[in-house]
């Protein structure tokens, strides 16, 4: 799918750099997303963390179309680099040196402008060889240029060679094989939306606004936005939009949140007086969430094992002007933090493979193993293990994931059942399904929610409650 930039994004077409010391030339955003890219590839780090840090170390700002665009670039490249690595491979007369491997991001990074985005080709490709003197490699600008013009000359009988569906579909064997065991009818759709480029999807706060109103908001100052009707809290963002500079939102009126995950905190149920536990909160996003639906709680405790992340639940509560008690602490280690006192609700939304977002974070199809998911269930049971105990009678847990592996959802929820007599499996909130408006497709036990299937992200839920 192409992406098509407005005329502020093309940024690709300019050549010089601006005299606004805030802009960075098109071959510096070119060559800051070759840095990133070549991070998450060759030194398997984490793409937003990259990101972040590049972006916020440049010696120049940028303006906010320059780090949209450097975004743009390094995401799509990182999303489509298994494809594009493949067609280097085809337009070089030899593989590039271990040392080169960053010439090597550099022109996968050129292959994406072509092959996904309309910026035209002879500003992608000027852009792309003015970006090789910046990453240390001058000598390769005349490299860089054959390649890509090769491309573009070459196209069509490139687009005929056989490749593999690894190759083809930019993910690796084993994810595609775990795919297809788990949902042999839908693999094929979870594949397209991992490869689509996400919208972003807010979630309305409720004891500001309506939806409705919020809707009209957007639209009076020209967004484009869409209500999701899977979730009665949700709107789509039609096109790019900073986030800082919506309508309200450093007053609290809406946040940053998939519908998938906004339908979480409802499936808890959690009432006015209860006491509740969010012990895997950071950053925040449900922790919020509870509190909108529910500012009468008796005690919301968000628990994270990540000092950093559980500073970001802070923030989150600090903008909507929320309280809750942040605790750092470990989950599976409840002797350490636990003050005795039951809890009501306890929502476990698990570390996981994180095989439901991989459009929002293309990384994950490089950086996870397939030895990583049993690592993580064993993680997963942990957790339920550990914090069982301290739900009440009557009282009900969720344990969430955003992965769609069975192994780490209704196979994690049948053992903990086997092993639990004290358990039984409740479906979360039937208030959430009416008519063909359903969570997720229904499991043995809980709810899946497949990226492509359903809006939004990949997620599953289950309940337990305790007799
Ligand atoms: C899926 S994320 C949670 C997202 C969060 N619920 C939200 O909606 O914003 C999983 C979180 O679990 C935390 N975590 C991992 N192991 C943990 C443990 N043993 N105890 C507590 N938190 C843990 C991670 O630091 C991470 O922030």
């Amino acid at each position: 799918m192409a992406i098509h930039f407005r005329q502020g994004d093309v940024l690709a077409a300019k050549s010089e750099k601006s005299p606004d010391s805030d802009t960075l030339s098109g071959s510096d955003s070119r060559a800051t997303a070759t840095r990133i890219i070549a991070q998450v590839i060759f030194n398997r780090h984490s793409l937003d963390r990259t990101y972040s840090q590049i972006i916020n170390n440049l010696p120049t700002t940028g303006s906010e179309p320059d780090r949209r665009l450097i975004q743009e670039l390094a995401y799509g490249t990182v999303r489509w680099w298994t494809t594009l690595e493949s067609i280097t491979s085809n337009l070089l007369e030899q593989p590039l040196k271990r040392k080169n491997q960053d010439l090597a991001a550099l022109i996968a990074l050129g292959l994406y402008q072509l092959i996904h985005t309309d910026i035209p080709h002879h500003a992608a490709v000027s852009e792309t060889v003015g970006a090789a003197p910046l990453i240390g490699k001058q000598w390769a600008r005349g490299l860089v240029n054959a390649v890509l013009r090769r491309f573009i000359k070459e196209r069509s009988s490139l687009d005929k060679i056989e490749r593999s569906l690894s190759v083809k579909t930019a993910h690796p064997e084993w994810l595609i094989t775990a795919l297809n065991q788990a949902w042999p009818q839908y693999w094929r759709a979870i594949i397209d939306a991992n490869n689509c480029r996400p919208l972003l999807t807010l979630r309305v706060n409720t004891q500001k606004t309506s939806r409705e109103e919020y809707l009209c908001t957007l639209s009076s100052s020209s967004i484009q936005a869409v209500a999701i009707t899977d979730c009665p809290s949700a709107i789509q963002l039609v096109s790019r939009h900073p986030v800082t500079s919506l309508p309200g939102f450093i007053e609290g009126v809406v946040s940053v949140q998939d519908c998938s995950a906004q339908l979480a905190s409802l499936a808890l149920s959690a009432r006015p007086g209860m006491r509740v536990l969010d012990a895997c909160a950071a950053p925040g996003g449900k922790t919020t969430h509870l509190l909108e639906l529910c500012p009468e709680l008796d005690e919301l405790v968000a628990l994270d094992i990540d000092p950093k992340r559980a500073g970001r639940i802070d923030e989150s509560l600090k903008r909507l002007g929320l309280d809750a008690k942040v605790v750092i602490g470990d989950g599976i280690d409840t002797d350490k933090w636990w003050d005795g006192r039951l809890f009501d609700r306890i929502l476990i939304d698990a570390p996981c493979s994180g095989t439901g977002v991989i459009a929002k974070h293309p990384d994950i199809r490089h950086l996870r193993r397939p030895s990583d998911i049993s690592q993580l269930a064993a993680k997963q049971r942990l957790l339920l293990n550990a914090l069982w105990p301290l739900l009440t009678e009557n009282g009900y847990l969720l344990y969430t994931t955003c992965s769609v592996l069975p192994q780490e959802n209704t196979l994690q929820i049948e053992s903990f059942l086997n092993e639990h007599p004290d358990a039984f499996h409740r479906l979360p909130n039937t208030a959430l399904q009416s008519g063909d408006r359903s969570i997720g497709l229904v499991q043995p036990y809980g709810y899946q929610r497949l990226q492509g299937v359903h809006h939004g992200d990949g997620f599953f839920y289950a309940g337990l409650a305790k007799k």
